[in-house]
């Protein structure tokens, strides 16, 4: 089977890179990405390609290469599913915030709709595949829905969880470590389904690291990988407060630790704890599957990760106010850094709301730099927790542009995301402008902590 059109549903952060790099490596496919929100197809289209509306070092290039000759965004979803071989749902799965397994469960309501919306228009057979990432079995519903609800159209549903990260999408994307094709590996239909699949990812990626598995194994792989390194951040940065108390030196621990090959030195970086739209949503999800099957156990293990690294924000707020003679009240707090690592503009579940949220609580005047954040989404973080009125995250939280102004005057600096320009800052001139004791706080172990000391900074770093 010779797949010439595809489909994706949701121009995310996942949605459209992978759908950018597919369409430039096979040129013969013409792949459309759809979405509702009509401003991010827009931008999408933008004719400047630096305004497409994900920020991702080299998607510029790839868009602009495949844009309009094989590669086309637009907001009419049912021409696009009427007219693909092959349709890819994309589109976000948030935790649920209602009902049962509220802030637990994941909310499968889009997914729904994109299943519904498939079996309306749908008039000939259609591979569907999963590439959000979703609750094991999830493919079972999906089948059901478009069985009971389509035009008497054949549907082979295929899981093929997407592992990149972002910042590195496109890298990830273009050299992956494997590739997961999960389907019906029990009839000959479904053979051939994941056969269409393997064929489109063998342009450009070798045989060997395309792995064929049934469709629950696909599933859950995906949430295990991520639970696995979620699960190495907060183990480091349990490591890190034990470090604190004891004068080791959690960077020295993890280099240690790293060299033994079985253990490998990848995602033992100490931090203000982890963030993105993954790692939290799916271990919480794990924690409830687990749950709904009875495994306390297992579901309690899990989430222990997550306990770990709420309470890494919060130590690391709650050491600046402590450092600070126990009040930040009315004091000026500059933020560098607002992403939830460096390279994006992505801030879902970002370290930097929680401790902003922890510092406005006490009563602290907030100032951010953050080199792809914009204001708006700064504001959007905040007023999302609910905390306090949007009036008030908007006179009490500053936005600007140069990360000198905000550091002017301020009695503290606390480093929230690794952005590289941080480190070749003129840290002499923050210095100066700052008031004295002038505080620097590291949640990134990313400064060099004797040239800050000589300078004459009151230097605390996340794990020393
Ligand atoms: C993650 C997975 O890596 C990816 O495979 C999956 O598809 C989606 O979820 P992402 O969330 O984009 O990707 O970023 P990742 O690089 O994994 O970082 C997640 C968070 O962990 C960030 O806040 C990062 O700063 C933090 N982190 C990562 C650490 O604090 N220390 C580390 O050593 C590694
Ligand atoms: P991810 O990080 O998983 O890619 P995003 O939130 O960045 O998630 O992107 C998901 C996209 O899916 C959003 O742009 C959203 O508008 C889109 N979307 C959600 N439901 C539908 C739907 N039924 N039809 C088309 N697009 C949808």
């Amino acid at each position: 089977m010779k797949i010439r059109n595809i489909c994706c549903i949701g121009a995310g952060y996942v949605g459209g890179p992978t759908m950018a790099v597919i369409a430039q490596k096979c040129p013969e496919i013409n792949v459309t990405v759809v979405d509702i929100n009509k401003e991010r197809i827009a931008a999408w289209n933008d004719k400047n390609v630096e305004n497409i509306p994900i920020y991702e070092p080299g998607l510029s290039d790839i868009v602009a290469e495949a844009r309009d000759r094989n590669l086309f965004f637009s907001t009419d979803v049912d021409q696009a599913i009427d007219k693909a071989d092959m349709i890819f749902i994309s589109v976000n799965t948030p935790t649920k915030t209602y009902g049962i397994g509220k802030g637990m469960a994941a909310d499968l309501k889009f997914i729904e709709l994109c299943a519904r919306q498939i079996a309306r228009v749908a008039k000939d057979d259609k591979i569907v595949v999963e590439k959000s990432t979703l609750p094991v079995r999830t493919a079972q519903a999906l089948k059901n829905i478009l069985d009971n609800t389509g035009n008497g159209v054949n549907y082979q549903i295929l899981s093929n969880p997407e592992f990149l990260a972002e910042g590195t999408a496109v890298d990830d994307l273009m050299n992956p470590d494997r590739v997961l094709i999960g389907g019906d590996i029990d009839t000959a239909e479904g053979e051939e389904a994941i056969q269409a699949l393997v064929d489109i990812y063998a342009h450009w990626v070798s045989k060997e690291q395309i792995l064929t598995t049934n469709v629950w194994s696909s599933e859950l792989s995906k949430l295990t990988a991520n639970a696995f390194l979620a699960q190495r951040v907060s183990s480091i940065n349990a490591m890190s407060e034990l470090c604190e108390k004891t004068g080791a030196d959690v960077n020295e621990v993890s280099r240690a630790v790293g060299m033994d090959s079985r253990i490998g030195s990848k995602f033992l970086k100490s931090s203000v704890g982890f963030g993105g739209s993954c790692f939290q949503k799916d271990i919480l999800n794990l924690v409830y599957i687990a749950k709904s099957f009875g495994l306390d156990e297992v579901a309690d293990y899990w989430h222990q990760v997550i306990i770990m690294n709420d309470h890494q924000k919060k130590r690391f707020a709650a050491k600046i106010v402590q450092t600070l003679f126990n009040t930040v009240s009315g004091k000026k707090i500059a933020l560098l850094g607002w992403a939830f690592k460096k390279d994006t503009n992505d801030t879902r579940e970002s370290a930097a709301i929680y401790v902003a949220d922890y510092l406005l609580n006490e009563q602290a005047e907030i100032v951010v730099y953050d080199p792809k954040v914009t204001e708006e989404q700064i504001y959007a973080d905040l007023d999302y927790l609910g905390t306090r009125s949007e009036k008030e995250n908007r006179e009490r939280v500053t936005v600007l542009k140069d990360p000198y102004k905000v550091c002017d005057k301020a009695h503290a600096i606390a480093v929230l995301t690794e952005w590289d320009e941080f480190m070749e800052l003129d840290w002499q001139k923050v210095y100066k402008a700052m008031l004295k004791p002038a505080f620097l706080f590291d949640g990134r172990r990313l400064l060099d902590r004797k040239t800050k000391e000589e300078i004459g900074f009151e230097f605390y770093a996340i794990g020393s």
